[in-house]
């Protein structure tokens, strides 16, 4: 049985501002109580799970337990099927201790040489609660890879994914339309159809 999200609050469970900004707004239309893991001062887990679902629950479950109230977490990354799905769960650390995405973005072009530029973004979403439940959601998009960089809107690798059926990167699209397609907006829908049934007659 899958559990419903009756609470009023819920904490987003990301310390990566970009994220943090991305589910805000899609959970904006259900006027729930949104605060971060950073504004609460909860601490950042160590993210050793082998699957991004398995990295998702550890974030999730240490803000449901330390702030008391549910919590949702975002593990997402590129996957590029030419380089055994890598950069995958280390999407965040091939930008190093510095958060460079640009030194990342360059990093996976090099190693893809010219090998095949098909990629896809995986959204793995965990809701958790402080007694231990876990809700699973998983989305995917897949695209292409472009070089160099284009444009300035989004986060991480947005400048230089190309989503299929487009010709602009997700840097240079708008926020909403990104939010129409995205993989997190599509692990996100199936999470709303699911487990927040009470927010459906709003
Ligand atoms: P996590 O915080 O461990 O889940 O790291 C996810 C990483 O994947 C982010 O830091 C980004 O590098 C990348 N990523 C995930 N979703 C997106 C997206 O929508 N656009 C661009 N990069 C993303």
């Amino acid at each position: 049985m899958v559990r419903q999200l009756t609470e009023k609050s819920l904490i987003v469970a990301s310390h990566n501002q970009g994220k943090v900004r991305e589910i805000g707004d899609l959970l904006a239309p259900f006027g729930l109580n949104v605060s971060s893991v950073s504004e609460l001062g909860l601490p950042e887990p160590v993210e050793d799970g082998e699957t991004f679902l398995a990295n998702a629950d550890i974030k999730s479950l240490a803000a449901a337990r330390g702030g008391n109230m549910p919590a949702l977490s975002d593990d997402s990354g590129l996957c590029v099927p030419a380089l055994g799905n890598k950069p995958g769960i280390h999407s965040a650390r091939y930008a190093g201790p510095n958060k460079d995405f640009n030194a990342a973005m360059e990093r996976l072009m090099g190693e893809l040489g010219d090998k095949d530029p098909a990629a896809f973004f995986v959204c793995a979403l965990s809701l958790a609660w402080p007694d231990g439940h876990v809700e699973h959601f998983e989305g995917k998009v897949h695209g292409t890879l472009t070089w160099p960089m284009r444009g300035d809107k989004g986060f991480g690798y947005d400048p230089i994914f190309i989503p299929e059926g487009y010709d602009i990167t997700f840097a240079e699209m708008e926020s909403a339309k990104k939010h129409d397609m995205s993989h997190r907006a599509r692990a996100f829908d199936q999470m709303i159809k699911a487990c927040f049934e009470k927010f459906h007659t709003l």
